[in-house]
């Protein structure tokens, strides 16, 4: 299982629906988990391992330090908040780079856990509403480069050009030259 890097055109893709109790979505994610932290990730969106289904893994639990991944499947956000948080953020399919990206203070996300049954998470001003949102963001065929204003763009592709020409793996958060 491989990291499908930006700017591959498989990362702009929207995803299909899982199918109800269709079993190879929890195989995979398994497989997924254990890329997403061998790679230091706290979230990995089928589609950066080339599969164009609507299912993530994550684990945004800093003080847990035994792997605790969740699985969720067909997640979509059902509210959000007011305000606009703008926060450093990276991803395993653009090395190298930490991006200021704006997203929603809180979220509501509703989805299917590993049994096909529904679960709903909530979080505001933590990692996890951030998280949810990049991985859902993935799921649309959306990567950080879309979440910027054109300038901003520009200026982030600049910087991921030079971090792929020295090297940057998945993981990186920033490049020593
Ligand atoms: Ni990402």
């Amino acid at each position: 299982m491989k990291i499908v890097i930006a700017p591959d055109p498989e990362l702009r893709r929207v995803c299909d629906p899982v199918e109800p109790g269709d079993s190879s979505v929890i195989r995979t994610a398994k497989q997924m988990a254990k890329v997403m932290y061998r790679n230091s990730g706290c979230g990995l969106a089928a589609p950066q391992v080339g599969i164009h289904k609507r299912f993530i893994v994550f684990d945004c639990d800093v003080e847990n330090e035994e792997p605790t991944p969740t699985l969720l499947i067909n997640p979509e956000i059902v509210d959000h908040g007011d305000e606009i948080i703008r926060s450093g953020e990276g991803c395993l399919s653009i090395p190298g780079l930490t991006l200021e990206i704006p997203r929603w203070d809180a979220v509501k996300v509703t989805g299917l856990d590993e049994n096909f049954e529904e679960v709903v998470f909530e979080a505001e001003g933590n990692l996890l509403c951030r998280c949810l949102q990049h991985e859902i963001d993935h799921l649309n065929g959306m990567t950080m480069f879309e979440r910027l204003d054109p300038l901003a763009r520009i200026a982030a592709l600049r910087e991921y050009q030079y971090a792929l020409e020295h090297g940057a793996r998945p993981g990186d958060v920033e490049v020593h030259a």
